[in-house]
């Protein structure tokens, strides 16, 4: 018993408990994810794929299909697809995907986003692509995965086994690759030039330095964390990528702490949710590069006339009348990725001031192997 106990300890170097650890290996597993992929100087990647270069572009569509945390990162995915790549992107819950609507399948990619490259949804996905005869990518987490025996091509995303339920650093190591393969198929299509490729991997580069930074403020998000605990309900608001932040920040809520969260496109809030808000329920927003914070701003005066405590993870100057501020570091596109990690860490500490089970919260399965 003793042995076994220590052995846990020693594997969760430290922390309390893995979810907490994996949230700090995050500027290490990004590290890892870009590690020999990123070439500055000539503004390109270098990803080991063999997708045809005549195939790339006549592409129409590429399509995501995921489920949970691998989801929020197809949906953070597709929008820098359109930014970086000026193709068409969509995204389904694997559960809910379909070929369909006059789709030509030799000029669709489907890309199935998935850590464990084993969920029974995502896998089923995949097969209706394949059958469908659109070309199939998987990036995964996990080497040998099912998912990877199916598939065209396979990308690792590199993060390193992840134990804790709720998905953490994988989320980010899954949107760095994306953003990686954006640039891939960008580049090959002719619609990035080499500038703004140099660009977005330097941006790329600042990522794991201002996630980084994040952690090191987490005594700020502990208190804050605390101090709003006991709240009816949290509301998560964010528009562009910052809308997927917002999603994903609700459901690490939800998972952990039991606790009602729900996430908005910041935009949405007049038609409905607004209803919700009350004194009693705080309002994260992300307002950073890539998140139209002007415009969610508004959104963030609104709540508050509501007289809802605001939260906000923010890289830009003048939110002096927010109730909590959390600062981004700059990272371009990459910045609501970084707010994200503010996110991942009230959830954790809103969870551990009730003693929640963290590492395996209740009902939830790491994977997921039924439809
Ligand atoms: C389960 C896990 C989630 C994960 C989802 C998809 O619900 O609890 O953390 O995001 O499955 O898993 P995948 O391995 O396909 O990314």
């Amino acid at each position: 018993e003793t042995i076994d106990w220590e052995a846990d300890a020693a594997e969760k170097g430290g922390y309390e408990h893995y979810m907490l650890k994996e949230i700090h290996e995050q500027p290490q597993a990004l590290r890892q994810t870009i590690s020999g992929r990123l070439d500055t100087d000539i503004g390109d990647v270098d990803l080991n794929l063999n997708i045809p270069e005549e195939y790339l572009q006549s592409l129409e569509e590429v399509q995501f299909v995921a489920c949970g945390t691998s989801y929020y990162a197809g949906e953070y995915a597709a929008r820098l697809f359109e930014k970086i790549a000026d193709v068409r992107a969509t995204v389904s819950l694997a559960s809910e995907y379909m070929f369909d609507g006059g789709r030509d399948p030799s000029r669709t990619l489907t890309i199935a986003v998935t850590q464990s490259g084993e969920t029974a949804d995502t896998l089923s996905a995949i097969r209706t692509a394949a059958e469908a005869g659109a070309r199939t990518l998987a990036v995964t987490n996990t080497l040998g995965s099912t998912v990877t025996r199916e598939v065209d091509d396979s990308m690792y995303i590199r993060a390193g086994p992840e134990i804790g339920v709720a998905a953490t650093k994988t989320f980010a190591s899954q949107v760095i690759t994306l953003a990686m393969l954006s640039v891939y198929t960008g580049k090959r299509c002719g619609s990035l030039s080499g500038g703004r490729a140099s660009t977005l991997l330097e941006n790329m580069r600042a990522v794991p330095g201002a996630i980084q930074q994040v952690l090191d403020r987490e005594q700020q998000v502990k208190a804050v964390a605390e101090e709003y605990a006991d709240s009816d309900a949290f509301f998560f608001i964010g528009r562009d990528l910052g809308y997927p932040v917002a999603l994903e920040g609700a459901l690490k809520l939800k998972e952990i702490s039991y606790d009602h969260a729900e996430g908005f496109a910041s935009g949405e809030l007049k038609h409905g949710p607004l209803a919700l808000v009350t004194e009693t329920t705080p309002v994260l927003a992300v307002l950073t590069e890539g998140s139209r914070s002007e415009k969610t701003l508004n959104n963030v005066k609104e709540v508050q006339a509501r007289g809802a405590p605001v939260i906000v993870a923010s890289s830009m100057e003048n939110e002096k009348f927010v109730d909590e501020l959390f600062k981004v570091p700059s990272a371009g596109l990459f910045e609501p990725l970084v707010a994200n990690v503010y996110w991942q860490l009230f959830a954790y500490h809103v969870a551990d001031s009730k003693g929640r089970p963290i590492d395996k919260p209740r009902n939830l399965a790491k994977s997921v192997t039924v439809e």
